[in-house]
C-alpha cells in the first residue's frame, strides 16, 4: 500500500484538476496554491515600490538560504542564490583546479548543464572528460567509484540520473573522492526535496540545485552550497550586494573590498528577487515541514507499484536497490512507441519520453489513482 501513516497525498494544496494525472515533476513541478498567492502578492508589491523597504532586500533571501541549509544540513551562510544550474556549475569551474592530463568524471547521458562546462574546462587545461558508461543493472556507483583514481581532479554527478531515476550512492562517492583527492560537484536538481541528502555525510565541494522541479519553486531560481574550504574563492560577478555593509544604501560608494561572509560572495546580482523568493520559500517550508524522509517513503511506495505493473507489461525497470523513490524509467526494448506521450496527454496523463523509456515521476500530489489511470491507459494504447 502506497500511503504511510506519516505522510499522505497533498493534491488538495495544488491547482491540479481532478481529471489531470500529472506524473512529470522531473520536467517541472506545479507550485503550491499558497506559493502562487505569495507570488501574486509579491507581483502586486512591485506596483507600490514605496512599500519595498531595505530589509526586504536581505530578509527574504536570508530566509530562503536558511531553509535550503536546513534541508541539506548546512548553515544559511554556506548557501548562495543563483539563477540556474549552469550558473552554479560555472562557479565550481572557476574555483577548482585542474592540471594537464588530469580527469573530470561524468556519467553517460548526464544533463548537459553539468557536462558542457567540464568539456570546455578540460579543453582549456589539456585535461580529459571521462564518461562512465550506463550500467545494465542501474548500478552507477560501482563503475563511478572504480574510475576515480589519483589522476581524477573532479567528479561531477547527480544523485539520480535525470533520464530514468537510477541512483548514485553519494555517501560512497564522497568517501572515494576524499580518499583519492578528487573534488566533488553535485547537481541535485532531480532529487533534492524528495530524497534525503546531507552535506555532513557527503562533503561535496559544491552542491547546485534548481528549484522548479522537486523543490516546488519558481523557474530561474536555485541555490549553490559552497563548502567552507572554497568560501574565499572567486565569484562570477562583483555586484554591490555581495559586499560587506551593502545594507547601508547611503554608503554604497564607500567601496568595500570585503565580501559578505561564508558563501555570500557567490550570490547572483539581484538575488533579492522580490517576486520569486516568496514562492521558493513557500516550497522549501512545505517540504521541510512534511519531512524529506517521509516524502521519500510515500513516493517510493507509489514507484514500487509503478515498477511492478510495468514489469507485468513486459517493460524493463531498474531494481529497487538502484532506483530513486520518485522517478522511474519504463524501458521499451527497441524504443518507446511513436506518439505515446501525445496519446497519453489526450487522456490528460502527463509523462516524458527520455531515450527508449517513458519517464514517470511522482510528487506529493500523486496517489494510487494516478498510477491506475496511467496503467489502464498504457494497457489500452499498447
Ligand atoms: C539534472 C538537471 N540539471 C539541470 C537542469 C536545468 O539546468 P539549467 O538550470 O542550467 O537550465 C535540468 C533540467 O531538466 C536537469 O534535469
Amino acid at each position: 500500500m502506497a500511503s504511510r501513516p506519516d505522510f499522505s497525498c497533498q493534491k488538495h494544496l495544488f491547482d491540479i484538476p481532478e481529471d489531470v494525472t500529472y506524473l512529470n515533476s522531473a520536467y517541472m513541478s506545479p507550485i503550491l496554491k499558497a506559493g502562487a498567492v505569495a507570488g501574486q502578492q509579491a507581483v502586486a508589491g512591485k506596483m507600490r515600490p514605496w512599500q519595498i523597504t531595505v530589509p526586504d532586500f536581505f530578509d527574504q533571501p536570508a530566509r530562503a538560504c536558511t531553509l535550503m541549509g536546513q534541508m541539506i544540513g548546512a548553515g544559511a551562510e554556506d548557501v548562495a542564490v543563483i539563477p540556474s544550474v549552469s550558473y552554479g556549475i560555472a562557479i565550481a569551474v572557476r574555483n577548482l583546479s585542474l592540471a594537464p592530463g588530469q580527469k573530470i568524471i561524468v556519467l553517460a547521458d548526464q544533463f548537459p548543464s553539468n557536462v558542457y562546462p567540464w568539456q570546455e574546462m578540460a579543453k582549456s587545461h589539456q585535461a580529459e572528460v571521462v564518461t562512465i558508461p550506463r550500467p545494465q543493472d542501474g548500478d552507477w556507483t560501482t563503475g563511478l567509484c572504480a574510475a576515480i583514481d589519483r589522476d581524477t581532479a573532479i567528479v561531477a554527478c547527480p544523485q539520480v540520473h535525470w533520464t530514468d531515476g537510477s541512483r548514485v550512492d553519494l555517501v560512497r562517492v564522497g568517501e572515494v573522492c576524499r580518499e583519492r583527492g578528487a573534488a566533488l560537484v553535485l547537481d541535485l536538481t532531480q532529487s533534492l526535496g524528495v530524497m534525503p541528502f546531507s552535506v555532513q555525510e557527503v562533503d561535496p565541494d559544491f552542491m547546485i540545485v534548481a528549484t522548479y522541479k522537486w523543490l516546488l519553486g519558481p523557474y530561474s531560481y536555485g541555490f549553490v552550497y559552497v563548502a567552507p574550504r572554497h568560501q574565499k574563492g572567486v565569484p562570477l560577478e562583483e555586484g554591490w550586494i555581495a559586499r560587506k555593509g551593502s545594507e547601508d544604501f547611503a554608503r554604497l560608494v564607500d567601496y568595500q573590498p570585503e565580501y559578505l561572509p561564508g558563501a555570500g560572495r557567490f550570490n547572483m546580482g539581484e538575488r533579492s528577487n522580490f517576486m520569486m523568493t516568496p514562492i521558493a520559500i513557500h516550497g522549501l517550508e512545505s517540504l521541510n515541514n512534511w519531512g524529506v524522509k517521509a516524502i521519500a517513503g510515500y513516493l517510493s511506495g507509489l514507484t514500487d507499484i509503478i515498477a511492478e505493473r510495468a514489469r507485468g507489461m513486459g517493460l524493463k525497470v531498474a531494481d529497487k536497490c538502484h532506483r530513486a523513490p520518485h522517478l522511474i524509467g519504463l524501458n521499451f526494448a527497441g524504443g518507446a512507441p511513436e506518439g505515446l506521450t501525445a496519446a497519453l496527454a489526450e487522456r490528460q496523463i502527463y509523462v516524458s519520453v527520455r531515450g527508449d523509456s517513458i519517464r514517470v515521476s511522482c510528487h506529493v500530489y500523486n496517489d494510487l489513482q494516478d498510477v491506475d489511470k496511467l496503467f489502464s491507459a498504457l494497457e489500452g494504447i499498447l
